[in-house]
């Protein structure tokens, strides 16, 4: 298998390998509508060569967002902007993907108007936010809720939707034994805590059809430091689970925002002063006392969170052993002679970029145009000034300035 090689996903036909790994965008309305901001960030990506763009997470209830300018597919009055973003992405040859979420127990309060809700009522320490219990009814309409959000993608001409059941979003938190206690039919046991995640993806074959492609990404490590999160052994059982459902794709992830932060997930630096000026903005007391340790934390949690080169390869390799789905990889992947290398020894079906195509929209195109070695390198450097600024709501770009990185480095 070859990374410009075209590529099928159930019914879904890809140009090539490369997938946009979904990113927040932080462009839309205030009540979720596409932008031409948004518009422009898509045909750019699009022209840019990636076979398929999966958007960053869009919310399937108004009080399931993370910031207050993401994508919504919670109303019909969304549908409109979601059709042009698909014309704008085809236009250029490639497919797109809308990537279903809610936030749940992982939000920043201010910005919902209800109460958190969770499987289980806790406090999320890296939010400083406490949710409380879902009860059944709420459970049941989330679902009937994913639904029509896909629903709403398909009609608007969205190739295929991405449930997001990682990173410590709401699906994530029914998988996961320390945010889950519960001990009705949706807690207590692996098959109870899957059901949510289960029963969401039948909704959407239901409303969709069994054609429309549901893929999904799944947190197959949550990370430290607490414990009773998924581990690899539970989530391969749940990777098994999605096999026996019928997805099309899983995306195979891992980290929540408790575990460093969210930079298990996004490995590199955590970048002190927009660290600082995320804090700043807080208001909170409990921001205003994690301020003074920016610099310390940062080199404890270094080893847990320096960036390692395509950091889920064991995981998938774990994953395709287990099941046939075909695997995305995502996570530090950098080099073309290793995404050809991770494609030819079969340990993922598609390459998922995530803040290389920030800095590098073209990239894709570049390696096709078989770019010299050197080229072949993606200019990301993983500082991660594009994820904190994004959780402080800016519109997703990079921030990446040399003189920066010199600093950040010095100083681990
Ligand atoms: C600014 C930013 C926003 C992100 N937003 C999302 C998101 O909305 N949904 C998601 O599943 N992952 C999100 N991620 C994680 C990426 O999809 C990806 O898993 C991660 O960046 C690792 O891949 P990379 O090393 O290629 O960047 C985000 C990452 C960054 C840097």
């Amino acid at each position: 298998m070859k990374l410009f090689e075209p590529g099928t996903l159930g019914s879904l036909e890809l140009p090539n390998r490369i997938v946009k790994s979904a990113m927040s965008e932080a462009v839309c309305t205030a009540d979720g509508r596409v932008t031409d901001a948004m518009l422009r960030m898509y045909s750019r990506w699009a022209r840019g060569g990636a076979g398929l763009l999966i958007t960053g997470l869009a919310y399937v209830q108004p009080d399931g967002r993370e910031n207050l300018s993401d994508l919504g597919v919670s109303d019909d009055i969304h549908i409109e902007g979601l059709r042009a973003l698909a014309e704008a992405v085809h236009h250029h040859g490639s497919r797109i993907a809308v990537q279903l979420n809610h936030s749940g127990g992982q939000c920043f309060a201010d910005r919902i108007e209800s109460k958190p809700v969770g499987p289980s009522a806790r406090r999320n320490w890296a939010m400083n936010v406490k949710c409380r219990a879902l009860d059944e009814p709420e459970i049941l309409r989330l679902i009937t809720d994913f639904g029509d959000a896909a629903y709403r993608a398909q009609q608007a001409g969205i190739d295929a939707v991405q449930v997001h059941a990682a990173h410590g979003w709401l699906v994530n938190q029914f998988l996961t034994p320390r945010t889950n206690k519960r001990r009705d039919a949706w807690g207590g046991s692996t098959e109870n805590r899957a059901r949510f995640m289960l029963a969401i993806i039948a909704e959407i074959h239901r409303r969709c059809g069994p054609d429309y492609p549901v893929l999904v990404k799944l947190n197959i490590d949550d990370g430290g430091p607490l414990r009773g999160g998924i581990d690899l052994k539970l989530g391969i059982a749940y990777a098994r689970l999605l096999d026996q459902a019928g997805v099309a794709a899983l995306e195979v992830s891992g980290g929540t925002g408790e575990s460093y932060f969210g930079l298990y997930t996004c490995r590199g630096d955590l970048p002190v002063e927009p660290s600082r000026r995320m804090l700043d903005k807080d208001g909170r007391l409990f921001a205003k006392a994690l301020k003074p340790f920016i610099r310390p934390l940062r080199a404890a949690i270094h080893p847990k969170t320096r960036l390692v080169e395509h950091y889920w390869e064991h995981a998938a390799t774990h994953v395709r052993a287990a099941c046939s789905i075909p695997i995305m990889l995502v996570g530090g992947i950098r080099r073309r002679s290793e995404m050809e290398r991770v494609l030819a020894d079969g340990v993922a079906d598609y390459i998922s970029l995530g803040r290389p195509l920030v800095r590098q929209p073209g990239l894709p195109r570049l390696l096709a145009a078989g770019a010299t070695d050197t080229d072949s390198e993606a200019q990301c450097v993983s500082c991660n000034r594009c994820l904190v600024e994004v959780g402080m709501g800016a519109p997703l770009k990079c921030h990446y300035k040399p003189q920066h990185h010199a600093a950040s480095l010095r100083a681990v």
